[in-house]
């Protein structure tokens, strides 16, 4: 067992520099959807029931369900929270501003059958914090139909103080591009750098600080059934992401939990706030399977050819939302992490695509190796149901040519969200100052080669 005790590390350098020393010492609980256990103080876990006459320590114990009671026993997620005052004790919300966040349904502007891309979103220069600095890209379905999701950027520079936010719409994906963040949630506190993902369960309550002076990224708020990582039919056992290597907090209680604190919930699509007289970020103990965790997306195992062509890229899909219809997913999370291609009389990059899925993807760092410029990290590309896109003319040339040597590709880590219903971009997406003109000049000049 392990204990953090919360002191607030704020913002500016000095707070940094306690974030980090608290990132650099976690401990985690490892495996995807396990059973997790654990006690931030001996003796504050009830044992054989849930809940006790009177919970262990003097604490109230409290459900949260992140699935229907009846819901089948592989997919149920609840856990169970024992925590200093139970959530219930708390004022009424009142609403406070969405500023640039959005949700479904989207109706801002019409549905677009353009490719559309976006350089990265500037980094604030007012105080901004991860809340305030969430952009809503777009999204799909409907967050009252719990289902779709909602895309999102994140730009911020100071940490949330005395500030929690919770998502009762979905589940929070947290793709950080620049700026690592130290998570600290009602389960305890995760660091996830550049190059690790993290999930936030719907409904969670957590704080994010900046472990570095600027903090960016993506978010994919996943409105349908709870990710999880998909079957793998005859890969076998083992492949893919691997679920031992997704990583739980242990329960660590926020020490100063008589402090005021604005709890922020996202509800039916917009934010309100309540001011709770405590820290709600005070479970000393919990165990279940509705947790959030941190993923290195570098431990991905990468499954490609090794005769000819290259598999569909669903063969990357870290995590997927399923959807009523099997192997249709409301969302899947995929990544294209570093690997080598082998394949023979194979054109190794991204083939030339037409998809009833549509694509939004963005870079964490290097290049993609379907687009020679113009797709940086932080920056952002959507190719919406049915839109025409591939790799660029260079790309298309340079692969056409090369000798089909064994190739090392680890100069970047990009991913998609794939989702199966168009995404709808918000108007302030499309106003942004940051949307790339003529991104379809990319996929001009691809010659006529054909010759009888
Ligand atoms: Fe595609």
């Amino acid at each position: 067992m392990s204990t953090t005790h919360s002191a607030s590390s704020g913002a500016g350098a000095g707070g940094t520099e306690a974030a980090r020393k608290t990132a650099g010492a976690l401990t985690y609980s490892s495996g995807f959807g396990n059973e997790h256990v654990s006690e931030a103080v001996p003796g504050a876990l009830p044992v054989g029931r849930n809940s006790p006459q009177r919970a262990p320590l003097g604490l109230y114990a409290e459900q949260l369900s992140g699935t229907a009671f009846t819901e089948p026993r592989h997919h149920n997620r609840r856990s169970w929270l024992y925590r200093v005052r139970p959530s219930a004790a708390h004022p009424p919300f009142h609403r406070i501003d969405n500023k640039r966040l959005r949700s479904a349904p989207f109706t801002e502007v019409e549905p677009d059958p353009n490719r559309l891309r976006w350089s990265p979103l500037p980094v604030p220069t007012e105080p901004t914090d991860f809340v305030d600095g969430l952009v809503t890209v777009g999204g799909n379905g409907d967050v009252l139909q719990r289902t779709g999701m909602g895309i999102h950027w994140y730009a911020a520079n100071r940490s949330m103080t005395d500030r929690v936010f919770s998502d009762a719409d979905g589940e929070l994906l947290i793709v950080p591009e620049r700026g690592g963040l130290l998570l600290r949630t009602e389960l305890g506190l995760l660091a996830c750098e550049p190059g690790h993902v993290a999930l936030i369960p719907r409904g969670v309550r957590f704080r994010v600080e900046l472990l570095d002076a600027e903090a960016r990224g993506y978010v994919c708020e996943n409105y349908g059934a709870p990710f999880r990582l998909p079957d793998l039919g005859p890969i076998g056992a083992n492949g893919l992401a691997n679920a031992r290597d997704f990583q739980a907090p242990v329960a660590a209680y926020d020490e100063d939990v008589d402090r005021a604190t604005e709890v922020v919930n996202k509800f039916g699509g917009n934010l309100w706030a309540a001011a709770y007289d405590h820290s709600p970020l005070d479970v000393v103990a919990w165990h279940g399977n509705h947790v959030p965790y941190v993923y290195d997306l570098r431990r991905f195992n990468v499954i490609g050819t090794i005769s000819y062509d290259h598999p569909d890229p669903s063969i990357f899909t870290v995590l997927t939302s399923p959807s009523d219809t099997p192997g249709l997913a409301g969302v899947d999370f995929v990544v294209f992490a570093p690997r080598w291609l082998v394949g023979e009389d194979t054109f190794r990059p991204p083939y030339f695509h037409r998809n009833v899925m549509s694509e939004f993807m963005g870079l964490v760092e290097g290049a993609y190796d379907a687009k020679a410029e113009g797709f940086v990290p932080g920056g952002a590309s959507l190719h919406n149901m049915m839109s025409a896109h591939g790799p660029d003319r260079e790309t298309f040339d340079r692969a056409s040519a090369a000798e089909l040597k064994p190739q090392r590709v680890d100069d970047g880590l990009a991913f998609m969200f794939e989702t199966r219903w168009p995404v709808v971009p918000t108007a302030q997406a499309m106003a942004a100052g940051h949307r790339q003109d003529g991104y379809d000049a990319v996929w001009q000049g691809l010659e006529r080669h054909f010759d009888v």
